[in-house]
């Protein structure tokens, strides 16, 4: 899969939130099958408990259904929830892969009656195959131009009726015809800790390892709400508890495992901290600007900014201000520091002048 214009994730990080390779092949292994199975967003689950209910009640096809939201929160696997809730084959395809209308034209007509569509990255289609989208998903028709020019003719074809469901980590992207033509939308947030410890438990029980609940709670708490980040976690530790103990994951083996791979309690990594450390260390919290802050710690300046920041404004670690960057008091506790009086940024008629030459 391809993410160039989803937030740049460096391949081999270990919280990086996009799917590697490994994960590619181990994934399938863990996803939940059921609805029932499914951990955390109550919400969307619900919702699409009822969605679903109500076709299957009235033997119908389901809506079109959008799920949006970070990478690794369990779109893909929602989608193939909802086929088999739905008893319904799935072909599952990529906004980028579709590239023509006709890719589109072909993968509609072939499809069978009552069948999921998964679109994958669905805000990176072409507009061409988007516009013919529109008259398929509210339709269930297509016209395929056949011939160039003004000898070209278009022939409608009728579909039979379809679910589509979408998948985008860019909602904002979506044009909003798009979006309209979705019978619902399902939002999916960043889990809670507390889920994410079920979410291992079930994981560990998949794969054979041993793990008791403070050794759960460690790893959750490393895993910036994301399933995908959890499970990552959880197969380095079992690594670390086979070679250096024996082999079952307590509190004490987890964080010992997880501060060799430099993931630290709140699921920081290297990047994050080196961030932190110079926006602090070096610029007494902040304000700084962006490239000086990535000279800072000898990294590309959109490296700083999309791969490190996101996670750290998210934790109210940083915040980005038009002065430039300013570290909270929350990342100086972080990183045991003590602020100087007046750092941080944080009254807004502050000096502005505790960054590099500040006292
Ligand atoms: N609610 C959940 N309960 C249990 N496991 C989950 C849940 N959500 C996600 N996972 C696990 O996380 C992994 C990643 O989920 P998934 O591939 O569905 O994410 P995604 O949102 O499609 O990510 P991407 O945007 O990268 O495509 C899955 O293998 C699955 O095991
Ligand atoms: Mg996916």
């Amino acid at each position: 899969m391809n993410w160039d214009d989803a937030p740049a994730d460096t391949p081999d990080r270990l919280v990086g939130s996009a799917a590697d390779r490994e994960d590619q092949a181990v994934e399938a292994a863990l996803r939940p099958k059921e609805l029932d199975e499914f951990i955390g967003q109550e919400r969307v689950r619900q919702q699409l408990d009822l969605v679903l209910k109500a076709a299957r009640q009235r033997n119908a096809t389901a809506d079109h259904v959008l799920l949006s939201g970070a990478p690794g929160l369990g779109k893909t696997t929602l989608s193939m929830i909802i086929a088999a809730e739905m008893s319904a084959p799935i072909r599952i395809t990529s906004g980028p892969a579709i590239q023509h209308a006709g890719d589109l034209a072909a993968i509609l007509s072939s499809l069978t009656e009552g069948e999921v569509l998964f679109l994958d990255e669905i805000h990176r289609m072409s507009r061409p195959a988007e516009e013919m989208l529109y008259m398929a998903m509210e339709d269930f028709r297509v016209d395929v131009i056949v011939g160039k020019g003004p000898g070209a003719t278009a022939i409608p074809l009728e579909l039979p009726p379809f679910t589509l469901v979408g998948a985008t980590t860019r909602a904002g992207l979506l044009p909003p015809p798009l979006r309209d033509r979705f019978g619902f939308t399902g939002h999916m947030e960043f889990y809670a800790p507390a889920e994410l410890e079920r979410v291992i438990h079930r994981s560990a029980g998949l794969l054979d390892v041993r793990i008791d609940a403070d050794g759960a709670a460690e790893i959750a708490g490393r895993s910036r709400g994301t399933p995908r980040i959890a499970n990552r976690l959880l197969r380095r530790v079992r690594d670390y508890a086979q070679v250096r103990a024996d082999g079952v994951i307590t509190r004490e083996i987890a964080a010992s495992a997880l501060e060799v791979y430099e993931v630290d309690a709140r699921g920081l990594d290297r990047l994050d901290r080196a961030v932190l450390h110079a926006l602090l260390k070096l610029f007494g919290g902040g304000p700084v600007g962006l490239s000086t802050l990535a000279v800072a710690v000898g990294e590309e300046r959109e490296t700083v900014e999309e791969v490190a920041e996101p996670f750290l404004v998210r934790e109210g670690l940083l915040a980005r201000t038009p002065r430039g960057r300013v570290a909270t008091p929350a990342a100086w506790s972080h990183l045991g520091l003590v602020p100087p009086p007046q750092a941080g940024g944080t009254s807004p008629g502050g000096s502005g002048q505790t960054g590099l030459f500040g006292t």
